[in-house]
């Protein structure tokens, strides 16, 4: 009996350090766990992507683009989430074709007992894309994928405050988002644009997207220094990708 109930707490802990990437049992959310609650806006790196009014119109579908990249996430304690996400992918067969990519979703959530995290949104999130490699090279479309969490934890930085961490489908790590507050800064938790049923989502689709006139190339000067940074080799496409991340 107490022989199993002390296995039982160490099987736990070990579960705890492995910084929830294979859990497949019940968690505690304990502060080993997240030192803090969820509930609130979280922001990685200098914050200025933000989730909340200021970011994305989602009636007009028009986005206000921040000064930097980043990603942002707000849980309320009553199940709604919405992210703002600002960045640019890289693809190693083509080097010069950095995609930027603008997204703005919201709907409901579960953390689930083994520690993942299921997003389910409400239908009117979108997104831009600027891919210079492509027929379109700037269009605006839908985006409306449940997305799925490994895990997530939450510690205290002496110096930082409270950092979550994130992790994919896979379990690659997002970047460590701040808290910015406590309650959360979201635009309304509800459909916020007609969005036509998802009979087929292709065809949706086709309605929604439109392409960006050059005047709305917003990411310009972004593109400029991709191209640089590839110019100037490795080294500093590396560390440019560091700080896109
Ligand atoms: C961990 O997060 C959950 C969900 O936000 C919350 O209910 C719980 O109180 C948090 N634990 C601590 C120690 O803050
Ligand atoms: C979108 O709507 C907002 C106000 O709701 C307005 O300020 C903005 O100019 C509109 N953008 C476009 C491109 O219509
Ligand atoms: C990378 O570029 C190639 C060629 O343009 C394309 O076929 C492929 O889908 C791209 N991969 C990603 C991840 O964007
Ligand atoms: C974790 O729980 C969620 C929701 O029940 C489930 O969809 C997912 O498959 C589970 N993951 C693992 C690794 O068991
Ligand atoms: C958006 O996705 C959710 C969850 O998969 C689905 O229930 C809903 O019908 C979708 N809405 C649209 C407009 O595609």
């Amino acid at each position: 009996m107490l022989l199993t109930s002390i296995l039982t707490v160490v099987l736990a802990s070990l579960a705890r350090t492995t910084f929830a990437q294979d859990q497949f049992g019940p968690i505690v959310y304990d502060s080993i766990h997240n030192a803090t609650s969820i509930y609130g806006t979280w922001s990685s790196g200098g914050k200025a992507v933000l989730t909340g009014p200021g970011f994305a119109d989602p009636a007009n579908m028009t986005f206000t683009y921040p000064k930097t990249t980043g990603i942002s996430y707000s849980f309320t304690e009553d199940g709604f989430y919405e992210i703002s996400r600002y960045r640019f992918n890289s693809n190693g067969s083509e080097p010069t074709c950095i995609t930027g990519v603008i997204v703005w979703v919201h709907g409901t959530y579960t953390l689930n007992a083994n520690g993942s995290i299921s997003m389910t949104p409400l239908g009117d999130g979108f997104q831009q894309v600027q891919d210079p490699c492509a027929a379109v090279s700037n269009f605006i479309q839908l985006y409306n994928q449940t997305e799925y969490y490994k895990g997530w934890r939450i510690f205290h930085d002496p110096n930082q405050g409270y950092k979550l961490h994130m992790f994919a489908f896979d379990g690659s790590p997002l970047a460590p988002q701040f808290q910015v507050s406590t309650t959360p800064n979201m635009l309304p938790t509800k459909q916020l644009r007609n969005v036509p049923p998802a009979t087929n989502s292709r065809r949706s689709l086709d309605v929604e997207e439109r392409s960006v006139s050059g005047a709305q190339d917003v990411l310009g000067p972004h593109w400029l220094t991709g191209v640089m940074v590839v110019a100037g080799g490795l080294a500093l496409l590396m560390s440019s990708t560091a700080m896109l991340l």
